[in-house]
């Protein structure tokens, strides 16, 4: 969206000018999946999909917010002193939550705000609208206020906001590739110590292929929180006899030695797959350091193999797309994204085999399940930051 459509856009709703226009970005991970709450390694990267702002501070003490995805909702009108969890609100529960955490860790939010907001993310795609949305209202906040706040406290703030607010247990990636996100780059972050690597993203000849099962994708009511609560007791198991904080720091062969510990078949596997991914992914960050795009590719394949067998967070629409993807020519790899049942893969594809892909594929999925999927190129981007 144009900076002077963003203006625009205020303008006609609030009937006055914006002070500042905004932009956060969504997020594909290229590898590390579910093991971000495993205390592992991850590896996403901003995209240009995301979520852009318009807002403007208030004499009064008045939240009001417009979406323009939702126009049909009107303007949603919160007090600054009534910040709490309500059902109706919708998606305005995310910027209330990152406000009042602001509020909570001592910042002054003086007065109140209009703020409009659009977002370029397909809806449930997995791809992080809501953690584009909670670093968008705390970089808004941050500027309209003049509060002094660094990037890691907005983006523990977002988690903070989805885990305390919202009530989904998520590990800290969205929000951490969100806000600390850079051209061209890759984020390998440790989510133990959160030391990160900006890595150049140098793909070669080859594009990442974001595939949408249109599969909506409602983290609040699918299986995540189970999952993360089989590896919180699969780690208590391990810690009888390992001195460990997480299964992050486990490597294969102290994992395969200890398995027996683990009372269950099922908690076995989520557990082995948080162990093995977590190797994948230091392994996927030497690949690409050496240029070594195959071998990325196959750990992306592996990756989904373990999401699929162990882990168990696929499903139909997604193993559909991924072993149809796995079948194409110029592909090198293919996995889903984010935190499964449905939402988005991403396949790394030869340029110029591009268009034959997503026809092959497309034409594939919709036999199988009945309605098409949606393929955008990534275009990797910075995080969230003012437009003008
Ligand atoms: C969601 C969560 C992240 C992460 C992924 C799975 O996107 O928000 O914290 O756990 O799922 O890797």
């Amino acid at each position: 969206m144009e900076v002077s459509e963003l203006h625009k856009q205020f303008a006609a709703i609030f009937e006055a000018q914006a002070d500042q226009v905004f932009f956060s970005p969504g997020r594909i991970n290229l590898i590390g999946e579910h093991t971000d709450y495993n205390g592992g390694h991850v590896f996403p990267a901003a995209i240009s999909l995301g979520t852009y702002g318009a807002a403007r501070k208030r004499e009064d003490r008045l939240l009001c917010f417009f979406s323009g995805n939702f126009q049909e909702e009107g303007v949603i009108e919160v007090s600054l002193d009534a910040l709490d969890f309500d059902q109706d609100h919708g998606w305005v529960n995310y910027a209330k939550g990152v406000l009042h955490f602001l509020e909570q860790a001592g910042h002054v939010l003086d007065s109140g705000m209009d703020v409009y907001v659009y977002g370029t993310i397909p809806n449930g795609a997995g791809l992080s609208s809501s953690a584009s949305l909670e670093l968008l209202i705390g970089v808004i906040a941050e500027q309209l206020y003049k509060l002094q706040v660094d990037r890691l406290e907005l983006v523990k703030i977002g988690k903070q906001t989805e885990n305390d607010f919202i009530g989904v247990n998520s590990g800290i990636m969205d929000q951490f590739a969100i806000g600390m996100g850079a051209d061209q780059r890759a984020i390998y972050l440790d989510t133990t110590s959160l030391d990160y690597e900006l890595l150049p993203l140098d793909l070669q000849d080859n594009v990442v292929v974001i595939m949408n099962t249109n599969k909506r994708r409602e983290l609040a009511d699918s299986k995540y929180n189970e999952r993360r609560s089989e590896c919180k007791t699969a780690l208590a198991e391990l810690q009888t006899v390992l001195d460990i904080q997480s299964l992050g720091e486990l490597d294969v062969w102290d994992f395969d030695a200890h398995s027996y510990l683990i009372q269950d078949p099922n908690r076995l596997k989520r557990a082995r797959h948080a162990v093995f991914e977590n190797q994948r992914t230091l392994q996927a960050r030497h690949a690409l350091e050496a240029g070594d795009l195959e071998t990325f590719g196959r750990l992306m394949n592996a990756s989904h193999v373990s999401l699929e067998q162990d882990y168990e967070v696929t499903g139909i629409e997604l193993d559909t797309l991924v072993h149809t993807a796995w079948a194409q020519e110029g592909v090198l790899g293919a996995r889903m994204t984010g935190a499964g049942f449905g939402g988005c893969a991403l396949a790394l594809v030869a340029k110029d085999k591009v268009a034959d892909f997503t026809a092959a594929v497309g034409r594939h999925y919709e036999e199988q399940i009945g309605y098409a999927p949606s393929f955008y190129i990534a275009q990797v981007a910075g995080g969230t930051r003012i437009l003008d």
